[in-house]
């Protein structure tokens, strides 16, 4: 394998990224952010790994979600807290089912450059430049909005570091109290219409957290019952910001791209022999690739002897994303060649990007019944290969907008036009990504039993 270096992907093809126009003013931008201090630490980034390295052994579950797209207009107090909130109330849910600890990773902080299908958007007869995340150009649809500007990667470093700092204090400062989130949980399945189907578990955790009370177990004897931890990631996208935000560890002397513990491939970047593999194999956190419908097991193989040569457990995790139609046929030839030969892999879920559809009025939804469907077969696939479904990737959000169909209030296509705030694709809302954490409570259940 050739020398690598932070820069060593500027030699490669390279997909996905945006034409700036003023080089010396990216230059400068670049040299700025590699004077920043780092936004995570490399010893939280080896954390994570080892919990990662665990999920991929059997012992744990990972759950990762957020927006698809974080907004610069949309950053305020209350909406991370809501985000927050949920991925709690969720992880609750989860830890209680699997019976064993859930490891938390945010969408937040950073998650600001947007692959997209086409270059150009194109409304009544006019076309511009797409819109690429708040990082690279502005999502109104004006010929001004749409230049990539590299200021906007200083806002970016900005508002991850502003997000960060709430979300530790959150995780920290008392928010994450496990009565507490217990608590919403309840008044959740109160409120809603299908209580009945999930009023079992909730109140099994109810007594669980009564009984635990009741041996002397608190927050005030015990830090777990009122702190929390929570990783954040993104899409590395746009390198030329990963490699300012890379460094070398001064303790281990090893480069970690301190912009997120972890940083995922997408489907669209994921191409051996470009830019993103080659910046990816050389950083030392745990890393995500989103793999589609069209990954064969060969290409799926290439990959991993690239991006973990020495097969370490911990370092990656597969991110299926195949479409509630085509899961059961693409998929288990991957599980199968990667079991067959020992690789150590976290499988994680992303029901999301293979089930977006237009609804009659144009926008882009996505329906839960879907959504639920890819996870049950995620599920089903991984009991009949007798591999480990290890985690979920999801996009949604703490605010009750309507982006996506169906759930327990039946979200119309007509609905959406209410509350559609996305800043790219569709997103559960509360309600609705709580369901679906009650919904796959018993599908984690079963494939649980037996382990440690
Ligand atoms: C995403 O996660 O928002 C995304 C673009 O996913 P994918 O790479 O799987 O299309
Ligand atoms: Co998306």
């Amino acid at each position: 394998m050739t020398h690598w270096s932070a820069r060593s992907w500027r030699e490669k093809p390279i997909q996905q990224q945006p034409n700036y126009t003023d080089k010396a003013q990216l230059q400068q931008v670049e040299q700025q952010l590699k004077t920043f201090p780092p936004l995570v630490f490399a010893e939280e980034i080896r954390s994570l790994r080892a919990q990662l390295s665990k999920v991929s052994q059997g012992h744990g579950f990972l759950l990762q979600g957020g927006d698809c797209a974080e907004s610069f207009a949309d950053f305020n107090a209350p909406k991370i807290r809501d985000t927050f909130k949920v991925i709690l109330q969720m992880a609750i849910v989860m830890t209680f089912a699997g019976s064993c600890p859930v490891t938390k990773v945010a969408r937040m902080a950073g998650q600001y450059a947007k692959p997209r299908s086409s270059d150009e958007e194109t409304i009544d007869g006019i076309s511009l430049p797409s819109y690429r995340g708040d990082i690279i150009n502005g999502s109104d649809f004006t010929e001004l909005a749409r230049v990539p500007d590299p200021q906007r990667m200083l806002q970016a470093y900005h508002h991850s570091a502003a997000t960060l700092n709430l979300l530790r204090a959150f995780a920290q400062g008392g928010l994450a109290d496990l009565h507490k989130v217990h608590k919403w949980n309840m008044s959740f399945v109160a409120a809603n219409p299908l209580k009945e189907k999930y009023l079992e578990v909730a109140e099994q955790i109810q007594s669980a957290l009564k009984f635990m009370e009741v041996v002397g177990i608190t927050a005030q004897t015990n830090a777990t019952i009122h702190e929390t931890q929570l990783f954040t990631s993104h899409e590395a996208l746009l390198l030329p910001y990963e490699e300012a935000l890379t460094r070398t560890d001064t303790l281990t002397g090893l480069p970690y791209d301190c912009s997120a513990h972890m940083v995922w491939i997408g489907e669209r970047t994921r191409q051996l022999d470009h830019a993103h593999v080659e910046f990816m194999r050389g950083i030392h956190n745990p890393i995500g690739v989103k793999i589609g419908p069209t990954t064969t097991p060969d290409q799926l193989i290439a990959l991993l002897d690239v991006l973990n040569p020495h097969n370490e457990p911990g370092r990656m995790t597969l991110i299926t994303r195949m479409g509630a139609d085509k899961l059961a046929q693409a998929m288990p030839a991957l599980v199968r060649r990667v079991k067959a030969e020992g690789r150590h892999v976290v499988w994680s879920s992303d029901p999301m990007h293979g089930n977006t559809v237009k609804a009659e009025n144009g926008l882009k939804t996505r329906n839960f019944d879907a959504i639920h469907q890819e996870l049950r077969q995620f599920f089903a696939v991984h009991q009949a290969e007798g591999t480990y479904p290890g985690g979920v990737h999801l996009e949604m959000t703490g605010e009750d907008v309507t982006e996506c169909t169906g759930g327990a209030y039946q979200i119309s296509e007509q609905d959406l036009t209410q509350r559609y705030r996305t800043q790219c694709d569709p997103r559960l809302n509360a309600d609705q990504v709580l369901e679906l954490a009650f919904l796959v409570a018993d599908s984690l259940r079963e494939a649980r039993q037996g382990r440690g």
